[in-house]
């Protein structure tokens, strides 16, 4: 009996390949190296005769994806941040989407206190100034930042990535930390992680430390442009681990350049890969290539979970019918 064909449209682990290829047919034109920029039209091609498909944060599965690839019953993606799945126009063709919570929370949190801590203590242009050979002495005054420890902490978004960012500010770093999210977090939690909710204005007024942690949606496109980086006290940082688009770079660069910000770290971008360019021009930017997750343990047990959400959606393996991050599981029961 023929086995079900996938397509794996990213590249991934050798190991998760082989895994896959245990139950399906896999077509894996990236292997384990080659990264492919999908076209609408190389992914339907590519897709016809495929019950399912291991993605990313990229490509986009819209609704003429769908409509032209009518085999689709699973699309897998080994990010948790999905917005380039339309989760709606999946469901309404019973086409099941997973996504991979959980095993990249604490890997993120990590890189996001990370990049916050290099944008505030300046490590990447100290780096660049030392490579540079411009460092002649030492001086009181040599690239002097912001203190962290003791510090304001604002979290924009506080999902299971926001609270391992402040409990890292709180137990870690002795930092405040104040947070806004669209729903409260039980008192309990706020209690555990010494975190008050305020405003989104009052956030960016009281925050030393920003940190955007909220999923892309057109309710969150510009969540933080010109108004908001005004009320950010000068001395501010601010550091995207969430998604471009959340943040206005065009704004963000502005500000930084005119000083009216003091750095900032981002992981993400508007239009990512590619840049705005006035960002590349500024030093007090720490810029990284959307690679918050990015342990080797961590990007293995993404893989391997799409891999599972994959296998249990088509009925096959240990749970099949149960897919453990399905974010419609309804349409299962339509089956
Ligand atoms: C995620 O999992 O959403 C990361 O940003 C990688 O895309």
């Amino acid at each position: 009996m023929s086995r079900p064909r996938i397509l794996v449209a990213m590249p991934v682990f050798d190991e998760v390949l082989a895994r896959l290829g245990e139950v399906f047919e896999v077509d894996a034109p990236c292997g384990s190296d080659d990264y492919i920029e999908w076209t609408h039209e190389a992914l339907v091609a590519r897709l016809q005769g495929c019950v399912g498909v291991a993605v990313a944060s990229s490509p986009r599965i819209d609704a003429a994806l769908l409509a032209a690839c009518p085999d689709l019953r699973v699309v897998a993606s080994m990010a948790v941040g999905y917005n380039n799945i339309d989760l709606a126009a999946c469901t309404a063709r019973g086409v099941l989407v997973s996504n991979a919570p959980d095993v990249l929370t604490e890997t993120t949190a990590d890189f996001g206190f990370a990049l916050m801590m290099a944008a505030a203590r300046r490590i990447t242009e100290a780096e660049h100034l030392l490579r540079a050979g411009r460092w002649t002495h030492w001086a009181y005054n040599l690239l002097s930042g912001a203190d962290v420890h003791g510090s304001t902490l604002g979290v924009l978004g506080m999902g299971r990535i926001g609270q391992a960012i402040a409990r890292r500010g709180a137990l870690g770093f002795g930092m405040k930390v104040v947070y806004h999210n669209r729903s409260r977090l039980d008192a309990s939690i706020e209690q555990q992680l010494g975190a008050r909710w305020v405003g989104k204005d009052e956030l960016m007024r009281e925050a030393d430390h920003l940190v955007i942690v909220v999923p892309y949606s057109a309710a969150s496109h510009h969540l933080v442009g010109a108004a908001e980086l005004a009320l950010m006290k000068p001395g501010a940082t601010l550091t995207n681990i969430a998604r471009g688009g959340v943040v206005d770079d065009a704004a963000l660069a502005l500000a930084l350049r005119e000083r009216r910000l003091f750095a900032a770290g981002l992981d993400v971008f508007e239009g990512e890969p590619g840049l705005n360019p006035d960002l590349l021009t500024l030093p007090n930017v720490v810029l990284t290539p959307h690679i918050a997750s990015a342990s080797v343990p961590t990007r293995r047990a993404m893989a391997e979970l799409a891999a599972t959400n994959l296998i249990a959606a088509l009925g096959l393996g240990p749970d099949a019918g149960r897919p453990p991050t399905a974010l419609n599981p309804e349409v299962l029961a339509l089956r």
